[in-house]
């Protein structure tokens, strides 16, 4: 399962950044902003330190991020006890965990700003089945292979979404990154293998070739959607604030080229990547 290189955005990252940063690799806490209009400053610790467009932009990202862990929780928890095998549960329930974690890591980001972050996570527990931002997360999981097309796919692009924030310039955000993408990383490599397993009519295991094949057609598009839209001004905002690394397309592009052999390793095939989109 590769893992995607990593390469900050053109313009004049500081020159402190450390190479591995730049090659990709895992790195030690970094102080300064590491791109961005405010590269080679020291990070923002507190959200009284934020501009107040930064500010509402870490809002508005941390908002969608924990309603994608509260709602996976809720597409995942019929699957504790229907699961195939005792492996298969034990690893439903762990991904119900971390993502339970993960959504209190980015409401206790939330709750640092005050009243305004409080009322939000409110929102963000009241939130019931089918009432979430992004489609990917309205849809339930019909059949074991929704679960393993699901986790193969949409968690895919919530490591490429955390890896956007790895070593950002907000230093809360920044910290709460390697853990998370290490717990999502079972996540895909769980989705992997259980869509490979159905896609080759494993004796004994639930499924068969057409319902994987199914699966990708239903997935594949809406985790394409996830990376929202290829000319936001948002995406490119939070690049300036060195929140993010990456453009929505850039992210987009890279996920299809890590996405496309390891379909194509489980023996099934990928539909074009316009097919059945709402967001491009
Ligand atoms: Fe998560
Ligand atoms: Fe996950």
């Amino acid at each position: 399962m590769g893992t995607p290189p990593i390469s900050v955005p053109d313009g004049n990252p500081a020159p402190s950044m450390p190479t591995t940063i730049r090659q990709g690799g895992t790195v030690e806490p970094v102080r300064e902003i590491l791109w961005g209009q405010s590269a080679g400053v020291r990070k923002y610790e507190t959200p009284t330190e934020v501009p107040p467009d930064m500010r509402e932009l870490i809002v508005k990202l941390m908002v969608v991020q924990a309603d994608t862990e509260f709602a996976s929780i809720q597409q995942h928890r019929p699957w504790l006890d229907k699961a195939p095998t005792l492996e298969d549960r034990w690893v439903e329930a762990r991904i119900v965990a971390d993502e339970a974690r993960h959504g209190l890591q980015a409401c206790r980001i939330l709750r640092d700003f005050g009243e305004e972050g409080q009322k939000l996570i409110d929102d963000l527990l009241s939130r019931p089945e089918g009432h979430h931002k992004l489609d990917a997360f309205n849809m339930k999981f019909d059949r074991w292979s929704d679960v393993g097309a699901f986790t193969c796919f949409v968690d895919r692009v919530g490591v490429y979404q955390l890896r956007a924030f790895q070593e950002c310039s907000y230093g809360p955000l920044a910290r709460a990154m390697p853990l998370m993408l290490s717990e999502e990383q079972l996540h895909l490599n769980f989705g992997y293998h259980v869509l490979k397993r159905i896609a080759q009519g494993t004796p004994g295991y639930p499924g068969t070739r057409e319902e994987a094949q199914k699966a990708v057609y239903k997935w594949y598009p809406r985790a394409l959607d996830m990376f929202g839209h290829s000319n936001s001004a948002t995406s490119r905002r939070a690049i300036e604030y060195g929140l993010k690394r990456w453009t929505n397309e850039e992210a987009r592009t890279r996920y299809i080229e890590e996405i496309t052999p390891l379909v194509k390793s489980m023996g099934l095939e990928l539909p074009a990547t316009d097919f059945d989109r709402h967001v491009t």
